[in-house]
């Protein structure tokens, strides 16, 4: 992390990064004909999202699976709340880069499928408009891995990183792996589905965490791990 860094600074140069790469749009102009808000979502109202931002007040924050954008937006409206000057950088393909997310009719259809592509981008910009999040969520289309990469190399700082992305264990031990050296000391790592339901899941959190000597956090349904000063 480059010295002296303020968590202004570290929003600064996420923006100057999205910037550079032609990422830094006006929601307002973006197409989104054919698209009603719909914020259907997994886990968006677990008070965890309420626990990072009040306690943590967050400036860069970097989720990995975004999906229509539930959880980035509860997070959006926390950042208004708590009066964060804050970022929300979404990282998704909108592929539906999950097995059971093409496996599972219901799941498929939200993908909407256009001559055999997914048609589903256009829905998380259509819900960021709508709850009034244009300045507050960035979007970063890519997978997981090559975020990780880019973002390195900018030298972008999160303050914060909640994984939900790919739920198999490697999918999971890979997100926390190459996001942990882009966390600030001090920071928050937490994520989705740390139930019996995604072994994977959970499998990759309690190894992190037995390695690393953490002490393992967490609601329900979320973990969440603080990174050492
Ligand atoms: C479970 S959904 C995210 C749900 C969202 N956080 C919410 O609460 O509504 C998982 C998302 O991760 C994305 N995804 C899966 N693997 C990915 C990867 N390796 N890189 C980027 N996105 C990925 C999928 O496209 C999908 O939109």
């Amino acid at each position: 992390m480059p010295e002296q860094d303020t968590p202004t600074e570290r929003k600064a140069r996420l923006l100057a990064m999205l910037d550079d790469i032609g990422l830094n749009l006006d929601y307002d102009r973006l197409q989104t004909t054919g698209f009603e808000p719909d914020l259907q979502g997994w886990g968006d109202q677990d008070p965890i999202f309420d626990y990072v931002l009040r306690h943590f007040h967050p400036l860069v924050v970097i989720e990995l699976g975004s999906w229509k954008g539930a959880s980035a937006i509860r997070m959006a409206d926390l950042v208004r709340d708590f009066s964060i000057p804050g970022i929300v950088l979404c990282v998704d393909t909108w592929l539906g880069s999950n097995e059971s997310l093409w496996r599972v009719a219901e799941n498929r259809k939200m993908l909407r499928l256009r001559d055999g592509y997914p048609d589903m981008f256009g829905q998380f910009i259509r819900n960021v408009v709508h709850t009034g999040h244009q300045t507050r969520i960035r979007h970063l289309p890519m997978t997981s891995g090559c975020a990780a990469g880019l973002l390195a190399a900018y030298g972008v700082v999160a303050d914060a990183v909640y994984v939900d992305a790919g739920h198999d264990e490697a999918e999971v031990a890979a997100d926390i792996a190459g996001f942990w050296p882009l966390l600030k000391p001090g920071g928050i790592l937490f994520g989705d589905d740390y139930t019996t339901g995604w072994p994977g899941t959970v499998r990759a959190v309690n190894r992190f965490v037995a390695e690393h000597g953490l002490k393992l956090m967490g609601t329900e349904v979320k973990w969440l791990v603080r990174k050492p000063e």
